[in-house]
């Protein structure tokens, strides 16, 4: 199977799944989006009201505030795949618990082995928890660690930056970074550094700087 058939059945097993208790309220089941072959992987919570309608990740107000914030960093959704810790809607978006976040594991697992992206990207203390125990996320958002074979950075969940302003220039900073930051991990796991193809140089518009790597 190519990477891109692995990843059309684990949307199709989880369509279907019944292993945790989410899947009794869900409209639709939300495996993830992006390339097969993504560079950057970014992992949230877990669906939201219109993610559920609509059977895709970050569709709402915090998916235009990502969208916003890809810009920051040079990419487009097209370059990234984007899944979240648990793929059915938890009711009221209440934290997904312990144990859905184990059932719901096994595909998120075999989604990062199959893409096998040089940086994961968490967005939110629940999916930085998959990767680090006892931090706090306000003291390491932004650091890139090892874990395993690929990169880890934990970053703000975007409806945590919309709803607290405060963590708003912190959140858009970490995203400035990933491009520089990709590149500093695939020279450490031997993958050549991305060239720049594109800079576009700020015409007093206001709009954000953009280097784009891809
Ligand atoms: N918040 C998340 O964590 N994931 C989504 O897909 C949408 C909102
Ligand atoms: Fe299955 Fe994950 Fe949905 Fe639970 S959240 S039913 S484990 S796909």
């Amino acid at each position: 199977m190519t990477a891109e058939e692995t990843l059309a059945q684990l949307a199709k097993e989880v369509s279907v799944c019944t292993k945790c208790a989410l899947h009794e309220s869900r409209k639709k089941s939300v495996p993830g989006d992006g390339p097969a072959d993504a560079e950057i992987m970014f992992i949230g919570e877990g669906p939201g009201f219109h993610e559920n309608e609509q059977g895709h990740p970050f569709v709402g107000a915090s998916g235009k505030f990502l969208d916003q914030l890809l810009a920051q960093a040079g990419v487009t959704r097209a370059d990234v795949f984007i899944a979240n810790v648990v793929k059915c809607r938890p009711p009221d978006n209440r934290d997904p618990s312990t144990d859905e976040l184990a059932a719901c594991d096994t595909y998120l697992e075999a989604q990062i082995k199959t893409i096998n992206p040089s940086i994961i990207v968490t967005l939110g203390r629940i999916s930085m928890g998959k990767f680090f125990s006892g931090v706090k996320i306000s003291a390491v958002h932004g650091q890139m660690q090892k874990v395993g074979e690929r990169y880890v950075i934990p970053m703000f969940h975007p409806a945590a930056a919309l709803h607290q302003s405060a963590l708003k220039p912190a959140i858009l900073a970490d995203f400035a970074k990933l491009p520089e930051l990709l590149n500093e991990a695939r020279v450490a796991l031997g993958k050549p550094a991305i060239e720049k193809k594109k800079e576009t140089v700020p015409v007093n518009d206001g709009k954000p700087k953009q280097l784009s790597l891809f």
